[in-house]
């Protein structure tokens, strides 16, 4: 939140929609920054009580995106199309998530493996930004054979280009893989190499638990790439460490520099979204995948809740991995 109250209100921008944040009568609730009555972003506005207030004629807005009062005219009706669109916004692992389209009413926030787990000490790092577009960075965050040339030393041996072709299961909306990095690296000590396991809940969050070989702990990053627009994220990084005697700092600083290698390279790719006439190598596999389950989301999305419903939790197995049964199905 941005104002000193805590109570916003905060400007977004989701999906090219920009979007106002407030806390009004102790609920989170996201609305669309725009003002009614002559368009002003509420962003600009005030909380005021229960209400949030429009900075250019007052006009306050409660929880419900409901007109609640108009100063100039404070006996006259208050007309009913005097009300802001409000989105399905909840608080989770100390981010807020907004859910812009819920007529499918089957989307979730993504898995955090670390969360209620009092093993772990648990960083909110800073956001950052990225000139690219959600799609790319997840591509990025999940690349195997980048590893040895992007990060040599830092996370990689560099002469370890060649990474393993691994199962991928699609399973309940997520990804679910595991790559064995390489044993006896040698890595900035910081470096959490280890037994990599990922599960990205689609389209754009990543929880990558790292059972580290250097002491058998493990780590969690978790990292959503949340699209500003086509060509823009602003991505939300949370960091969990099962050992946490030592100071956060070098860890996060760590953590800043792996992203500092990797976003020239990923703001230089262009276009910015995915294109088509990309060339790919076996080893390419996990993106390869990713692609072929984003089109096949969009094209059931274009057909409807049911289909839409199917691509997204319709169980795929590679592995011989074993996952506990369904919830009920929407
Ligand atoms: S534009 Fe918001 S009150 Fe007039
Ligand atoms: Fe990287």
């Amino acid at each position: 939140m941005s104002s000193p109250s805590g109570l916003g209100p905060l400007g977004v921008t989701l999906l090219s929609e920009h979007l106002v944040v407030a806390k009004l009568g102790g609920e989170i609730v996201a609305m669309r920054d725009r003002c009614p009555h002559r368009s002003a972003k509420l962003s600009a506005g005030q909380v005021v009580g229960a209400d949030l207030q429009c900075p250019y004629h007052g006009w306050k807005y409660g929880a419900s995106g409901n007109c609640t009062h108009i100063p100039a005219c404070p006996d006259g009706p208050i007309p009913a199309k005097a009300k802001v669109e409000r989105f399905d916004c909840q608080e989770k692992y100390g981010l807020i998530w907004v859910r812009m389209d819920s007529s499918f009413d089957c989307t979730e926030i993504p898995h955090f493996s670390a969360a209620d787990n009092p093993k772990f000490k648990i960083i909110i790092q800073e956001p950052y930004y990225w000139k690219s577009s959600a799609e790319r960075r997840w591509e990025n965050f999940t690349d195997f054979s980048h590893f040895a040339f992007v990060h040599p030393q830092t996370l990689f041996d560099p002469n370890a280009a060649q990474p393993p072709l691994v199962p991928m299961d699609r399973v309940d909306g997520q990804f679910h893989f595991v790559y064995d990095t390489p044993k006896g690296m040698d890595v900035n000590s910081l470096a959490i190499i280890g037994k990599f396991s990922y599960v990205c809940s689609m389209p754009f969050a990543i929880n990558l638990s790292s059972l580290k070989y250097s002491d058998n702990t493990t780590s969690v990053l978790f990292n959503v790439s949340c699209p500003i627009n086509d060509s823009e994220t602003k991505n939300y990084f949370i960091f969990a460490r099962e050992k946490h005697d030592d100071s956060d700092w070098p860890h996060i600083a760590f953590n800043d520099l792996v992203f500092a290698e990797d976003k020239p390279i990923i703001e230089s790719e262009w276009p910015q979204y995915l294109p088509d006439d990309e060339v790919s190598v076996i080893t390419d596999k996990v993106s390869m995948q990713y692609r072929k389950w984003l089109r096949e989301l969009e094209s059931a999305a274009r057909e409807g809740k049911e289909a839409f419903n199917h691509a997204l939790n319709n169980r795929v197995l590679e592995s011989d991995r074993t996952y506990p049964q369904p919830g009920p199905t929407f």
